[in-house]
Formats: C-alpha cells, sequence, structure tokens
C-alpha cells in the first residue's frame, strides 16, 4: 500500500514538472501574470497618451512600441513612470518636449505596466522586472 501511494506521488508530481516545464518554455508564468495586470493599469493610466498599440502621437507623446529610449534606458524609464518627467529626450530621432505627469502608481503597478510595455506590440526585455528594482530607483 505505501509503495503504491508512494508511486502515486510521484507520478503527480512528475506530471506537475512536466506542466510547469511546458509553460515555462513558453513564457515565465510569473512575468505573464505581472503583464496581465500592468496591461488593465496601461489602459488605465498610460493609452490616453501613447495610444493602444503603444504607437504614441506625433512629435508630442513618443511611442513606446518599438522605442529605442524605453528599450536602451530601462532605468530612466522607470524614473519617468514612477516620478514623471519633463527633459528633451529623443525616442527614435525624435526630440520631444512635452511633460509627462506622475502618474502616481504604486511601485508594484509601475514593475507590472513596465513588463508590459517592455513586452507588448513587438517589444521584448529578457529580465522580468521586480518590485524591488522599482523600489531601488530614487529620483534625480
Ligand atoms: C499625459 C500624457 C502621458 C501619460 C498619461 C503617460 N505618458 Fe509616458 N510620456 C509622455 C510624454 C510627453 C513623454 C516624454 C517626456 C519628456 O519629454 O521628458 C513620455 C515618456 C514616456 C517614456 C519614455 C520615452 C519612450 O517613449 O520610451 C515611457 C517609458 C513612458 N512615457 C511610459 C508611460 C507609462 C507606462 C505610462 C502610464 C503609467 C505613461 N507613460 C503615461 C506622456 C504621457
Amino acid at each position: 500500500m505505501k509503495i503504491f501511494l508512494l508511486s502515486i506521488l510521484t507520478s503527480i508530481f512528475a506530471l506537475s514538472f512536466f506542466l510547469f516545464q511546458d509553460k515555462n518554455d513558453y513564457q515565465d508564468p510569473k512575468l505573464v501574470e505581472s503583464m496581465e495586470r500592468g496591461s488593465e493599469i496601461y489602459s488605465d493610466f498610460c493609452v490616453t497618451c501613447h495610444l493602444p498599440n503603444g504607437e504614441g502621437a506625433g512629435g508630442t507623446f513618443p511611442p513606446l512600441a518599438g522605442a529605442d529610449y524605453l528599450m536602451e534606458n530601462r532605468e530612466a524609464s522607470i524614473r519617468g513612470v514612477k516620478y514623471g518627467q519633463q527633459q528633451e529626450i529623443v525616442v527614435n530621432g525624435e526630440t520631444y518636449t512635452t511633460a509627462m505627469p506622475n502618474p502616481r502608481l504604486e511601485d508594484e503597478e509601475i514593475a507590472d505596466v513596465m513588463n508590459y510595455i517592455l513586452n507588448s506590440w513587438g517589444n521584448a526585455s529578457e529580465d522580468i522586472v521586480t518590485l524591488e528594482e522599482v523600489e531601488g530607483i530614487t529620483e534625480e
């Protein structure tokens, strides 16, 4: 009986391991969950300026989709979302000077929305943005 139970437990363990592996091969489940939450935050706090597909609006609101600034300046991008920003920045060769007001999000929400914009519309980032990373970024 003990052996029988043990083999059942072993198969359950093996099965869950395979299921988990399978999901993991596709995309980190943690990232997927964070992006799902981030997508809602995006619709509530970002979409009015950066638009539904992150395309931005010519000359006033910079794009996030395929944006070299976002993809190459991870820390500055998180800082901008955390504190708001107004400085001259160049995104994909175009200069922007309009202010982005502080959206006043929780650090956890910032991590989620960053994971969403870093991995949507063709953007892809290898490292997941964590709460600790956002907490560590201070205003300049
Ligand atoms: C009121 C309009 C507005 C809203 C709302 C807004 N932004 Fe922005 N965003 C801007 C502007 C304008 C800039 C450029 C700021 C500058 O020139 O310093 C910018 C810049 C950025 C950048 C860096 C530049 C780039 O395109 O890579 C990121 C990243 C970004 N915003 C993300 C967000 C996220 C995420 C949200 C929602 C939480 C958000 N923004 C909400 C207007 C907005």
